[in-house]
């Protein structure tokens, strides 16, 4: 039975929840709008935020690489295949090492 002071209880522990989730709305309206867009914000903001992702520029293949080491090391969950190949086209075709150089231009670090 839930009671006013559970209720109050799972209030509380879901604004801590909140808190401690790296998610902002800023990290998912900087990333470029494109199919797989949501999937990459919902399963790489759970753990850190999309800056993390964002300083990165990796080929398709590198951001593969970089994903097994994220499930074998770092305690992610395997994504479904369809999740996967939605992730890993939408990683390979924005934050690639040419749309990050594209990135630091945009921001007057590289000529
Ligand atoms: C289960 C938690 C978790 C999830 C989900 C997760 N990561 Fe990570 N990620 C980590 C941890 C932990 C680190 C290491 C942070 C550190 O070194 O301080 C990390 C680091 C990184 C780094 C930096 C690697 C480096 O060499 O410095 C990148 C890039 C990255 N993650 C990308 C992603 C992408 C893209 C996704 C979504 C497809 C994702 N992560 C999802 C936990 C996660």
């Amino acid at each position: 039975m839930i009671t006013v002071r559970s209720g109050a209880v799972l209030i509380i522990f879901l604004a801590a929840i909140a808190t401690h989730l790296s998610v902002s709305a800023d990290d998912f309206t900087d990333m470029p709008d494109d199919k797989g867009r949501l999937e990459v914000f919902v399963q790489c903001s759970l753990c850190h935020s999309m800056q993390i992702v964002n300083q990165q520029g990796l080929s398709r293949a590198a951001w593969k690489k970089l994903l097994v080491w994220m499930v074998d090391e770092q305690e992610m969950t395997q994504m479904d295949s369809n999740t996967e190949l939605l992730v890993l086209d939408y990683l390979g075709k924005h934050y690639s090492p040419e749309t990050q150089k594209q990135r630091l231009r945009d921001r007057g670090l590289l000529p």
